[in-house]
């Protein structure tokens, strides 16, 4: 099951919850900043020890102080004109961090609209994308989860989740 949901996705009850990080992997603002801050100051020790991640790539730490048990961190493209990779690599944050959560066995997972904030990308073509590579792997998890941060976004993902 796919299901957009408004919420903060530090508080949701989920084996993994994704982060929208970047290459540093040493936290940052938006999302990054939220789930640094909820899961404490052991994050930042581990993340530490991981060398970064490049974009379109994922990397999987503990949730620490979260609920959800695993927090995988995954680096969004920043949008420049569509024209230089941002799609190829935006889908392959979905793909990648979807099938971290498969290796290690979880069930449920929570994303937040990667690359949809500061790094500028159409919120509608992420929108579209997002669904499509959760739907390619719909059937490995009990629940997939769209986790929205506005009513706008939730509307958005509303909308595309109810064509096939
Ligand atoms: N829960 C769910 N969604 C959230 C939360 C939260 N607590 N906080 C922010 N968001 C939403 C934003 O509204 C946006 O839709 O997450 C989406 C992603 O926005 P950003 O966090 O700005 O991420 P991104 O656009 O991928 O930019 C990454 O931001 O701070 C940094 O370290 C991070 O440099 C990296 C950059």
């Amino acid at each position: 099951m796919i299901e957009a949901l408004k919420a903060d996705i530090t508080a949701l009850h989920v084996d993994a919850i994704v982060n929208a990080a970047n290459e540093s992997l040493l936290g940052g603002g938006g999302v990054d900043g939220a789930i640094h801050r909820a899961a404490g100051q052991e994050l930042l020790e581990y993340c530490r020890t991981l060398g970064g991640c490049r974009t379109g790539e994922a990397k999987l730490t503990p949730g620490f102080a979260l609920k959800a048990k695993w927090i995988i961190h995954t680096v969004g493209p920043v949008w420049r004109d569509g024209k230089h990779g941002e799609p190829e690599r935006l889908r392959s944050c979905y793909r990648n961090s979807l099938h971290l959560a498969m290796h290690q066995g979880a069930r449920t997972i929570a994303f937040p609209g990667i690359s949809t904030g500061v790094y500028g990308y159409p919120k509608q073509l992420a929108v579209d994308i997002a669904v499509e590579e959760m739907r390619a792997r719909e059937s490995e998890f009990e629940r997939i989860v769209a986790c929205c941060f506005s009513d706008e976004d939730l509307a958005l993902y509303q909308a595309r989740l109810s064509r096939p």
